[in-house]
């Protein structure tokens, strides 16, 4: 009996392998370099698109999971898209989910140039529906997958290769068969002496280039940045691809700050990349810079004097000074408009998942809600929240006017967002809004003051 079931185990075993031999047999005459396999491609007039790369042992195919990927779908990097860049990130875990980018109404690929993912468990078919779009994939990615080991950096211009493993960069691209890298060091303030953070880029960028000229590398920057980053920022530039300016969380989180005056990504982030990018940069380099903005928002609780508690008018004013007992939490705007049409509030009141009293997350019922309302001075919307016991909660955020008030005629190589998780389930003309404030007609071509 109980050698019948062996030798059933052991037949059962030899045809597995021959299934497996079998798909490598069936590879074999397919296990070749690939040619440009984007030719064809009518949108794109990019002359170094060559897409000569050999995969011999690369990425795999989604319809073949045991063959070397030679599908046009899953083919090397495609070239520039648009005469602008327009740059999302995606978050949320995401990246392991391939339905997502091939049912939700939220990923409008014509108007994408590059998504950037996280690699964890990231599903290799993404890259081949991306490339059938004509989009590209990179990962993003922070200091600790770049440097094997961030600690021990000096200064020293030919001292970097040691440090990052550009071999390792590059296999990973090869074996998710994605385009590049976009960093978020978010460097400005911290990290790097000297001319460090440019031979990083200098370092990374030369060796990507050299594998393929269609791999892409890229950076987030905050909008003002130090010194340290200031002696070597035109270096930094002739090492990117495109500089992604983090057009958002702005707003002071300093108990007692006036938040309505704080916004997210107030307007004056216009005049921030004038001067702090554009002016300093050569003027060529202008086409580098890509200005992400939010599709997330701050919620606060508000600390209300006697008076203000007193006045029902206090839901229509403008005061929302931060309350001590509280944090400022973000929240995504498919949240913040959902919370248009609700009676409750659900609020995580020091955003750590538990709250001091009851030791739970509170769930307020709303008495008023104000709607919609604007601040002038940053251009941007909130809308507050009054509950049954008297206490006032201001969500700060962007709509798409006021995410087309910052990029209209900024001139620039083109918009970002953090991020695109961040409007799921909208309904769909105010998905195509939030799209349509950052396209490349909003942009222009030429920077225009806009008082
Ligand atoms: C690559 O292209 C060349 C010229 O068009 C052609 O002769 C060659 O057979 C192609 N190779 C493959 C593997 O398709
Ligand atoms: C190029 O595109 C045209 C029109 O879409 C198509 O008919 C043709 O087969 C394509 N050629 C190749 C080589 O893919
Ligand atoms: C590509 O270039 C040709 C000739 O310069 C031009 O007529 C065509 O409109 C361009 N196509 C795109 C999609 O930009
Ligand atoms: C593209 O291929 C052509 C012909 O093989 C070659 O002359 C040219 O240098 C290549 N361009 C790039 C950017 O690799
Ligand atoms: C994947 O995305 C689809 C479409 O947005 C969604 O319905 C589904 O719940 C997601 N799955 C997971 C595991 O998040
Ligand atoms: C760089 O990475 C490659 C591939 O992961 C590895 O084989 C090599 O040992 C690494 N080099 C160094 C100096 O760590
Ligand atoms: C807070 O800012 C708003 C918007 O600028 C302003 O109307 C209000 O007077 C400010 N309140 C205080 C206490 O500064
Ligand atoms: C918060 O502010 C109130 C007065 O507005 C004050 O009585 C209280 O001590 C403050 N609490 C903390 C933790 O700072
Ligand atoms: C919050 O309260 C509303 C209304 O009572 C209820 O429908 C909802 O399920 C509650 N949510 C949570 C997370 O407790």
């Amino acid at each position: 009996m109980i050698n019948n079931i062996i030798k059933k185990l052991k037949i059962i075993k030899i045809i597995i392998i021959l299934i497996f031999l079998i798909n490598f047999i069936k590879c074999e005459d397919i296990n070749i370099n690939t040619n440009n396999t984007n030719t064809n491609n009518t949108n794109n007039n990019n002359t170094n698109n060559n897409n000569t790369i050999i995969i011999n042992d690369g990425p795999l195919c989604p319809s073949k999971p045991l063959c070397p990927c030679i599908c046009e779908e899953c083919g090397p990097p495609i070239g520039r898209k648009n005469s602008k860049q327009i740059f999302i990130y995606v978050a949320g875990n995401k990246q392991s989910n391939y339905t997502y980018f091939e049912k939700d109404p939220s990923v409008k690929w014509e108007e994408i140039d590059t998504l950037a993912l996280y690699s964890n468990k990231f599903d290799k078919r993404i890259t081949c529906l991306a490339h059938r779009n004509n989009v590209k994939v990179v990962f993003t990615i922070e200091e600790g997958s770049v440097f094997d080991d961030f600690k021990y950096l000096k200064v020293n211009g030919n001292y970097w290769d040691g440090y990052i493993n550009t071999t390792r960069l590059v296999n990973t691209l090869l074996e998710n068969n994605v385009d590049g890298y976009s960093l978020d060091f978010e460097y400005g303030n911290r990290h790097g002496k000297d001319l460090e953070f440019s031979n990083t880029l200098k370092t990374l960028y030369t060796k990507l280039k050299s594998v393929n000229e269609n791999y892409q590398l890229t950076s987030a920057f905050s909008g003002y940045y130090s010194d340290v980053l200031k002696n070597q920022i035109q270096l930094v530039a002739d090492n990117l691809d495109y500089i992604i300016i983090m057009g958002y969380d702005f707003i002071n989180t300093k108990i007692g700050t006036n938040i309505t005056n704080s916004a997210n990504s107030p307007i004056g982030l216009r005049k921030i990349v004038k001067s702090w990018w554009m002016d300093p940069l050569e003027k060529k380099d202008s086409a580098k810079i890509v200005l992400a903005v939010p599709w997330y928002g701050q919620i606060a609780k508000c600390d209300l004097t006697y008076e203000q508690r007193a006045n029902a008018a206090t839901i229509f004013q403008a005061d929302c000074i931060i309350d001590n007992r509280t944090s400022v939490v973000q929240k995504p705007i498919r949240e913040i408009l959902a919370l248009l049409n609700n009676d409750y509030l659900i609020f995580d009141i020091n955003n750590n998942n538990e709250n001091i009293i009851n030791n739970k997350i509170i769930n307020n019922t709303i008495k008023y809600s104000s709607g919609i309302l604007w601040t002038s001075n940053t251009q941007t919307v909130f809308s507050r929240y009054r509950d049954t016991n008297g206490d006032i909660y201001q969500f700060n955020y962007d709509s798409p006017f006021s995410i087309y008030s910052k990029l209209r005629s900024l001139g620039i190589g083109g918009a970002g967002v953090w991020s695109l998780d961040k409007i799921i389930g909208l309904p769909k003309p105010i998905i195509d809004a939030f799209y349509f404030a950052f396209s490349r007609q909003v942009i222009g071509d030429t920077y225009i003051e806009i008082n």
